[in-house]
């Protein structure tokens, strides 16, 4: 088919690989059918040890500043390591501005956070361990709470051959965020050449995402339906949250936002950088409309047009994008 071998062309050439570096290498570590290697640093190889090491430290609420959130707290896997709420809640029930996003395929990104302000996973743990509105905790608090563990040493010292430290937490922590891979949507399946894994409607749904009438995969593009790339679609007339501003500290950059993945999207709701839209329905009622008229909107973003029906085969299209097996995995869930 036409549009199959059309994508197939496309899947992972767009991917943003900071694989040019020379502290930067791959894994061997196995992936789904048609990805490729995991990029890693090269100071942070996966071991499956690690992996464990990492997990365990993921769902440990003792390493918030109050005992009370774990990464898990806000990263659920029955979300696709979403949250479900539009800002998370921080330890001390600071309120962020903004949604966390899933965790899927993160190890293929080139930036991390909405405004891509972290250019590793490990320096994005570190924000994530220390910031007010997240975990309010400090490397030298969780280097003393994992030094009086007498499993935890035991651990670091298999996994890393000393003593406990923050940093080689946050090099757990990063790899087990790395290895939460998810390909074995109905989507995946379809691509691997299984026809019958699609419904119409879904089908329908998948040319309406790929064709230039929509644009939606102008910008949600490749195996991770993201270019990696920060735009603004008209959410608001006024941005709160300047987004990618705060860190180029370009006028024009204010209100974008790093392009989400669309993998699980159907489990991450509610949607956008503050969470500002509830549904699916109503995010693509936004897209539908063309969304609000905004200085450094993407022209791209504009009235489309589409009946009733094109919406519910979008709809449908997005739902198939979930992996069961990846958020049912019992190797990700709270050991
Ligand atoms: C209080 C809720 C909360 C907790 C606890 C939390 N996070 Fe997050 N996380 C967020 C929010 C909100 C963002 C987006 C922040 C932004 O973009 O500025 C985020 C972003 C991320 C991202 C970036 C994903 C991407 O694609 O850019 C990763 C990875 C992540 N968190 C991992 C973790 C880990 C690991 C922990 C535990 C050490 C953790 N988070 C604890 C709310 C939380
Ligand atoms: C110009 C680039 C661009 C185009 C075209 C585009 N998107 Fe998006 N999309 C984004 C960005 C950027 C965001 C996040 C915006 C924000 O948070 O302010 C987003 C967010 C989303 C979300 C919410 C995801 C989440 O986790 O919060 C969905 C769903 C979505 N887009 C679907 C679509 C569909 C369907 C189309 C086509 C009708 C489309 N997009 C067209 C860039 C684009």
């Amino acid at each position: 088919m036409a549009l199959t071998a059309a994508l197939a062309a496309g899947w992972w050439s767009c991917v943003d690989h900071p694989g040019t570096t020379s502290d930067i290498t791959v894994s061997d570590y196995p992936v789904p059918e048609g990805f490729p290697p995991i990029p890693i640093p090269r100071d942070n190889p996966i071991t499956s040890e690690k992996i464990a090491l990492g997990r365990l430290l993921f769902y440990d609420d003792r390493l918030s500043r109050n005992g009370d959130l774990s990464c898990a707290s806000c990263h659920r896997q029955s979300h696709a390591f979403a949250d479900t709420l539009a800002v998370s809640r921080g330890s001390d029930s600071e309120t962020g501005l903004r949604n966390a996003p899933a965790i899927v395929n993160i190890a293929y990104s080139g930036a991390w956070f909405w405004d891509g302000r972290a250019r590793s996973i490990e320096e994005q743990i570190l924000g994530a361990l220390t910031s007010p509105i997240e975990m309010a905790s400090d490397t030298a608090q969780v280097a003393q709470l994992l030094a009086h563990d007498e499993h935890y040493r035991q651990l670091f010292l298999q996994v890393f051959g000393t003593a406990p430290s923050a940093r080689d937490a946050i090099r757990a922590l990063a790899t087990f965020c790395r290895v939460l891979i998810s390909g074995n949507s109905r989507y995946d399946r379809y691509r691997r050449g299984d026809s019958s894994a699609l419904s119409g409607a879904e089908k329908r749904g998948m040319a309406l995402f790929f064709s230039s009438r929509t644009g939606c995969s102008g910008c949600h593009s490749g195996p991770n339906f993201t270019d990696n790339a920060f735009h603004s679609i008209g959410i608001h007339t006024h941005y709160y949250d300047r987004g990618r501003y705060y860190v180029t500290g370009n006028e024009g950059d204010i209100g974008k936002f790093r392009t989400p993945t669309l993998r699980n999207v159907a489990l991450t709701a509610p949607y956008m950088n503050d969470g500002t839209l509830a549904t699916l329905d109503e995010v693509l009622e936004h897209y539908n409309t063309g969304g609000k008229p905004f200085v450094n909107k993407d022209p791209r973003i504009r009235p489309l047009g589409l009946t009733r029906q094109e919406l519910a085969d979008l709809r449908a299209f997005l739902q198939a994008l979930t992996d069961s097996a990846f958020i049912t995995n019992p190797a990700f869930a709270q050991p």
